[in-house]
């Protein structure tokens, strides 16, 4: 059965959610969905835009069938060819075999590497600016390399201000019935996710983020649909904000994200009590997480979210805990910089975890690291609190509040 939603006049939301899936590239847990988006413009030509994962591919297949009721199919424009978004590709031809694909050059290529050379043949590759017109509407194309992958464009329909936005934009978390951010509390329930879904998935490529958006300024963009979560129709600006922040890596707050590895509870003591004293010292925003329970992924948002970090790790196998150093590599490929950040170890009997923490940080840019750091053997000692009292003085010395 179908279940597609009419957005504008003429253009349909054609997508699904999946609520099964643990995984976003088996990587990412997911444990509130995601939702594929995929968009079908029925004007004198009927247009559809990017299809979606197989997972969701039977109601989507419904979804076009139904709205294009017998019509021809005569556009398919792929603008991300990330298995999400063109799995459905191949059963989308052989159903409406007329239909003509348009993408990038690189996407042509992709589609043959993933589909086979019958398929590839029948895409054309179109180029910047290029426009198509469908009748009442014209779309043109921009290209947004690496945003998240190298074949990545956006498409505009220029008449109705509409930005086929790709990957950009987009957020974790299936649609639970309304398709518009502003009719969702999509700062208290999605941003979270929305960040995460950045931080993690295109969080590297924040430069080319940034030409993106650059592109998109001379736009008059009205409505924002993203090939996953909330379609953006209202404070376009305050979501461009949030963009502009974490495509320069620029935290979203002044808040410190504290981070503990433990094994046995004496360095999260040590964290918990930091986190306390830095409460005591007029801190507003304070997250405390482990590593070994939070996912990465989660962490990674926060960073982005924070201007401080504090890592807290024991030496373990004289370096740095390893869940500690899979945070590391993952804020490092991340791309995550303009951070201040300070540093708390234990260690029982050959402190090591501030050395490795510290070279691993030096591998990033721009990341100011304190004069302090707490080195603690084996669990806090009492005489050791002024050491952390100073350590919290000293974060929140550096706080702008
Ligand atoms: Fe949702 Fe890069 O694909």
């Amino acid at each position: 059965m179908y279940n597609c939603r009419k957005l504008l006049p003429d253009l349909y939301w054609v997508g699904a959610n999946d609520r099964r899936l643990a995984l976003f590239e088996n990587l990412f847990p997911i444990p509130r969905g995601v939702s594929y988006n995929a968009y079908l413009l029925l004007d004198e030509k009927t247009v559809l835009l990017d299809t979606v994962d197989h997972a969701v591919s039977r109601v989507f297949l419904e979804n076009v069938e139904h709205l294009l009721n017998g019509r021809g199919l005569d556009y398919v424009i792929v603008n991300h060819m990330e298995p999400d978004h063109c799995a459905t590709l191949q059963a989308l031809l052989a159903r409406w075999p007329e239909a003509q694909v348009l993408c990038t050059a690189k996407a042509v290529q992709m589609i043959g590497q993933f589909f086979g050379p019958a398929l590839a043949a029948k895409a054309q590759s179109v180029a910047e600016g290029q426009t198509l017109c469908t009748g009442r509407h014209t779309l043109r194309f921009i290209t947004a390399p690496m945003v998240h992958w190298p074949e990545v464009m956006v498409t505009f329909d220029e008449g109705d201000g509409v930005l086929f936005s790709a990957d950009a934009f987009g957020s974790f978390g299936a649609l639970d019935g309304h398709l518009f951010a502003d009719e969702l509390d999509f700062a208290g329930r999605f941003l979270p996710d929305a960040r995460r879904y950045y931080a993690n998935i295109v969080g590297k490529y924040g430069a080319q983020v940034a030409a993106l958006l650059k592109k998109a300024a001379g736009l008059d963009i009205r409505v924002i649909c993203p090939l996953h979560g909330p379609i953006w129709r209202k404070n376009l600006d305050w979501l461009l904000e949030k963009y502009q922040r974490w495509s320069q890596w620029q935290p979203e707050e002044q808040a410190v994200l504290v981070a503990y590895a433990s094994m046995y509870g004496n360095t999260a003591e040590a964290a918990e009590t930091l986190a306390g004293l830095l409460a005591e010292a007029g801190v507003q925003k304070i997250a405390v997480y482990d590593v070994s329970a939070a996912d990465v992924s989660e962490l990674v948002g926060e960073a982005f979210r924070c201007s401080h970090l504090v890592l807290a790790s024991p030496t373990y196998n004289g370096g740095v805990y390893p869940k500690m150093e899979e945070l590391l590599a993952h804020l490092k490929a991340a791309g995550l910089q303009k951070r201040t950040v300070a540093l708390l170890e234990n260690g029982s009997w050959a402190p090591a975890a501030a050395k490795g923490m510290r070279a691993a940080l030096e591998g990033m840019k721009e990341m100011a690291l304190l004069e302090n750091t707490v080195s603690i053997k084996s669990s806090l000692a009492e005489g050791q609190l002024p050491a952390l009292k100073a350590l919290a003085d000293e974060l929140a010395g550096t706080l702008a509040q």
